[in-house]
């Protein structure tokens, strides 16, 4: 596991050059999408060298983490408007072979793994880190063995989500979301963290036990993960 500590402005650079140089080498790269506040520094970059002609999506297949069950695509806290908001509208990639969970046709949540697998596995996952540990929406207790399934949202996840909702009541209670196995058959991994409310996640992350209670705890076990954090996201580790 590399760790790289940064500003938060550096370490979309930082970020955004794993992906320059993962599309110069293959082009058509499957790419593992995550929605939240952390990624988007890393989305603007993305976008800005796409602008430039430093990169190309153009034949990339992209595909989210989760969604909320509930939310049609249209609706604008659902991930799918999130991703294209931040990332897929303003790039050349191919519309058709961006992918997000259903949150409406749950059964289509049963195949998401055999379409990874499919596509040729994922060779880049992005992912983004809860407060209780979760990634995706893999809260706390998931098992290991998990694939794409439907979840209970945690009152904590609930209550961090808020913020981009009306009121905590309109925050659905569901979530579709890949799990721990499907992250972990990634063939790479960049987790970011950013800001002192995820230090001592991170901390029980990278340096604590690998337990099912903190499920980012896993990722200690893959073979080729990079962790972003800024100076604060940091702060605790030893
Ligand atoms: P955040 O969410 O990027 O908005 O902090 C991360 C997560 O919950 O996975």
């Amino acid at each position: 596991m590399k760790i790289i500590i940064d500003t938060p402005e550096k370490i979309a650079e930082k970020a955004a050059l794993r992906y320059v140089e993962l599309l110069s080498n293959k082009p058509d790269a499957i790419l593992g999408l995550a929605t939240g506040s952390t990624p988007v520094g890393l989305y603007n970059e993305l976008v800005k060298l796409n602008k430039e002609g430093k990169i190309s999506f153009k034949n990339v297949t992209t595909f989210n983490l989760d969604e909320y069950v509930g939310l049609e695509p249209t609706h604008d806290q659902s991930y799918r408007y999130f991703m294209n908001q931040h990332l897929l509208s303003h790039v050349d990639v191919d519309m058709e072979k961006t992918n997000v969970p259903s949150g409406i046709n749950l059964d289509e949540a049963a195949s998401y793994d055999s379409k990874i697998s499919s596509a040729g596995g994922i060779d880049l996952q992005l992912l983004g880190i809860g407060n209780n540990g979760h990634i995706g929406f893999n809260e706390p207790g998931t098992p290991f063995g998990s694939e794409t399934h439907l979840v209970d949202l945690t009152d904590s996840t609930r209550e961090a989500n808020a913020r981009f909702f009306a009121s905590i009541d309109d925050v659905p209670t569901q979530a579709v979301t890949m799990g721990i196995k499907t992250v972990m058959n990634a063939k790479s991994i960049i987790l970011i963290a950013l800001g002192k409310a995820k230090a001592e996640i991170i901390k029980a992350t990278l340096q604590g036990e690998v337990t099912p209670e903190v499920p980012a705890s896993i990722l200690q076990l893959h073979p080729y993960v990079e962790v972003y954090l800024d100076h604060e996201a940091a702060s605790l580790l030893d």
